[in-house]
């Protein structure tokens, strides 16, 4: 269906930061497929645990027990201090579980009509529900009637939220760390914390939707943990299998009792091949070296922009949260609109979001790629 429109090129091989495309050229992929393969492409314990998984076994059911799946809900509980997972396939199906849940909630205090917050700008995926969830026009024109349970109040905004202390029909809030498909915008920092607050005031839960900000994008495993909470319920999905599709919704304490058996589920979801890629990813981070990596390429990259891009007259700001960064532009001195062509033909894949390019690489990636990376930027802008 035409629902994309694809550029004209076709990768065959991907290699750590590099793809190539079927005519043998490379390119610096600074977009991870979106976020998704954080690890880099092909990476070895990704790639050995699926070709032995695969060798062993692939799928069975939700129906029978899975150890794979039991193990990485384990690991993933402990490492967010999170009660129960529910596996998913992506990152709206996560989120899809996530309002489930809220509804569920809504009905153990008598709330028939629940109404989740959301945030302006921000993005929870595709399907009905998380369509509705999201706050850009742009991905809901033509979808309507929407599901009419969100309100959407402005993100950063903690006086936004003053206008519902007394609904009670409010179940829940539900947002993203940073917003990530509007571009990369980072709220204050202590934006969550109040978020938490307003929550545990008045019995709201907190949905955290980490899909695209979690799995060390930030330069912490979970993006929250820059804020030291915890959320009721948080999402995950793109760099949770490092390309093979799996989402998970985690919760805790009461938003981890709602789901009973056959008031959810999922064919695929958390099957022996997906949760053996997702383990290896988990276990890629145990040592912190990514983590150390993020944060320290962050700081390069930040100080390489501001040496030789900070004062380019196309530059209007940066924002940046480890390797999750925004480049705001002037649209009176560059056409944003021909961007991602223009730095496809220099090799290199970016995206652009309005009027700022977003970048989203591999969290491998080396000083000396951020070199090639500064370099293709400034002229992707100067000329
Ligand atoms: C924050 C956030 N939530 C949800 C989604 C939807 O994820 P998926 O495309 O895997 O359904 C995305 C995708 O970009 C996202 O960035």
């Amino acid at each position: 269906m035409s629902n994309y429109s694809p550029l004209e090129v076709t990768f065959v091989k991907g290699d750590g930061c590099w793809l190539t495309d079927n005519k043998g050229d490379q390119y610096l992929d600074a977009l991870s497929g979106i976020g998704v393969v954080n690890l880099g492409h092909c990476h070895p314990v990704i790639t050995k645990n699926l070709v032995e998984q695969s060798q062993q076994l692939i799928h069975t059911s939700n129906v029978y027990r899975i150890g794979n799946q039991e193990r990485l809900a384990k690991e993933l509980c402990d490492l967010a201090k999170m009660d129960k997972v529910f596996f998913s396939n992506s990152g709206a199906e996560a989120n899809e579980a996530a309002i489930k849940i809220a509804r569920l909630y809504a009905r153990t205090k008598d709330i028939e009509k629940p109404i989740i917050l959301t945030a302006n700008q921000g993005f929870h995926g595709r399907t009905m529900a998380t369509l509705s969830a999201t706050g850009q026009s742009k991905v809901q024109a033509g979808f309507s009637p929407l599901m009419s349970e969100f309100i959407h109040v402005n993100y950063d905004d903690i006086e936004t939220f003053n206008d519902y202390q007394n609904n009670s029909n409010v179940v829940a809030v539900m947002v993203e760390p940073i917003q990530g498909e509007a571009g990369v915008i980072i709220p204050k920092n202590d934006y969550l914390n109040k978020v938490q607050d307003v929550c545990k005031k008045n019995g709201w839960l907190l949905i955290l939707d980490g899909v695209q900000s979690c799995m060390g994008r930030t330069g912490k495993l979970f993006a929250h943990e820059h804020n030291e909470i915890t959320p009721d319920i948080l999402c995950l999905a793109k760099g949770l299998g490092n390309g093979v599709p799996i989402g998970a919704c985690l919760a805790k304490g009461k938003a981890s009792k709602m789901l009973t058996p056959g008031t959810h589920g999922s064919t695929f979801g958390g099957n022996p091949l997906v949760t053996a890629a997702a383990l290896g990813v988990l276990e890629v981070f145990k040592d912190n070296k990514i983590l150390e990596n993020v944060n320290e390429m962050s700081k390069y990259f930040l100080s390489e922009f501001n040496t030789k891009l900070r004062n380019n007259v196309a530059v209007t700001e940066i924002r940046i949260k480890g390797l999750m960064i925004g480049i705001g532009l002037d649209s009176n001195i560059v056409d944003c609109s021909q961007l991602v062509k223009k730095a496809l033909k220099d090799n290199l894949l970016i995206n652009v979001t309005g009027t700022s390019i977003r970048m989203l690489p591999p969290l491998i990636i080396t000083k000396e790629e951020i070199d090639i990376l500064i370099g293709k930027l400034i002229k992707l802008i100067s000329t």
